[in-house]
């Protein structure tokens, strides 16, 4: 006991020394611009009433690649959210049931503990509550969620695994597990360890001096405003004229004028390979992207070096892909 408050003190030295040095080794001459961001925390928030263990994790990562729970047997969230593509589906609108083809663009999973709204329109808070809807979307998988829980409790392996994952259930295969389990599994789909995390964490050398100038342009341009925090979203809506889109986004969810085409702003984080991007897919290009951003968020022109600096910033955002299994059928 008497030696731990000196062990404690000694490496509190250690620990200030640490940063006195590395306060004056991070001078690159952009330390004001790396204050604007914080790095990728391996896990977002856990919510009181879904503890991640490791059960439920496995639960939702089974339930994710299960296509049995679609009308048609063979559409699974994975098939629009596909691990390969960045977690999405590489094309302008989700394709769903009987193929067609809804109105919106698939978003990444990736990291989407860290939202505080989901959709698009954002209408709904959590990823507890936004887990059953595309199970019983028409155009998604097109499955009653009470013949979803019947097909689930036909299979040997369900029952037990959701006993497993909820102990504290008498009848633990339902609609809320399903969601908990879902919402469960992919708080695990982070993408820490990008180059920018490595940079904001001091390796000034992770990021190259284009990419710096990106970052600067980011800021100073104001870019950050929307697209900060750990994730590059606030979780916030704003009004946007997208090239070729009708849709009147928050405002389907609110009913309120100042809604009306409304969109979330998305996270950036993985923006490299979750293309094509906007509501509606309207391009795959980053330089376009950017410069629909510029126009319509900030009133301005880029010239070609800018948007080139700043897709070189972009690109620095991709990080590592989370581990996970495709379960074999049971
Ligand atoms: C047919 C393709 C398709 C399937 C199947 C599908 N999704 Fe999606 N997903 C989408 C599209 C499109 C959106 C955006 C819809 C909107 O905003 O209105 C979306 C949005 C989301 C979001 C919100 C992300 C964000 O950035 O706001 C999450 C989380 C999500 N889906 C998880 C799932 C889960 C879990 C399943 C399986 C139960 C699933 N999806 C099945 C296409 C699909
Ligand atoms: C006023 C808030 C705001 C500002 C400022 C802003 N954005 Fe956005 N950003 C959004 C919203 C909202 C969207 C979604 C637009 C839509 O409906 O498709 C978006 C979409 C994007 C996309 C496409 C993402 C995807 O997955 O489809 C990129 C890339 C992007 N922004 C980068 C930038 C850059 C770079 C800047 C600065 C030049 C910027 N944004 C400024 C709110 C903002």
């Amino acid at each position: 006991m008497g030696h731990a408050p000196k062990f404690l003190a000694a490496s509190m030295v250690c620990f200030g020394a640490a940063l006195a040095f590395s306060g004056s080794a991070l001078a690159d001459g952009y330390d004001t611009y790396r204050g604007h961001f914080e790095p990728l925390p391996t896990l977002p928030p856990i919510p009181a009433d879904n503890s991640l263990t490791p059960e439920r994790v496995e639960l939702g990562n089974m339930l994710f690649f299960e296509p049995r729970i679609s009308s048609s047997g063979v559409i699974s969230c994975a098939t629009c959210h596909n691990p390969a593509l960045g977690w999405s589906d590489r094309i302008p609108r989700a394709v769903g049931h009987e193929g067609q083809v809804g109105e919106r663009n698939t978003p990444t999973v990736l990291n989407s503990g860290f939202f505080t709204a989901q959709f698009w329109d954002g209408r709904a808070a959590t990823l507890e509550e936004q887990a059953l809807g595309p199970i019983e979307a028409d155009i998604e998988m097109a499955m009653s969620l009470e013949d979803a829980i019947e097909r689930l409790k036909e299979f040997d392996v369900y029952p037990k695994k959701f006993a497993a994952a909820f102990p504290d259930d008498d009848d633990p295969i339902n609609a809320d597990n399903v969601a908990k389990a879902l919402a469960g599994f992919q708080r695990t789909l982070n993408t820490p360890n990008s180059r920018f995390d490595r940079y904001l964490k001091g390796d000034l050398m992770a990021l190259n001096e284009q990419e710096k100038q990106g970052m600067k342009s980011f800021v100073d341009s104001g870019c950050v405003a929307c697209h900060n925090g750990p994730a590059l979203t606030d979780s916030q809506f704003y009004r946007i004229q997208v090239p070729g889109s009708e849709d009147e986004g928050r405002f389907l969810v609110t009913g309120d004028e100042a809604d009306r085409f409304a969109f979330k702003t998305p996270t950036l984080r993985n923006i490299a390979v979750t293309y094509p991007y906007m509501n509606n897919g309207a391009t795959a290009t980053l330089e376009e992207a950017v410069e629909i951003m510029g126009r319509e968020m900030l009133g301005r022109e880029y010239s070609s070096e800018e948007v080139d600096d700043l897709v070189a910033f972009l690109h620095t955002l991709t990080g590592e892909m989370p581990s996970f299994e495709v379960p074999a059928l049971p």
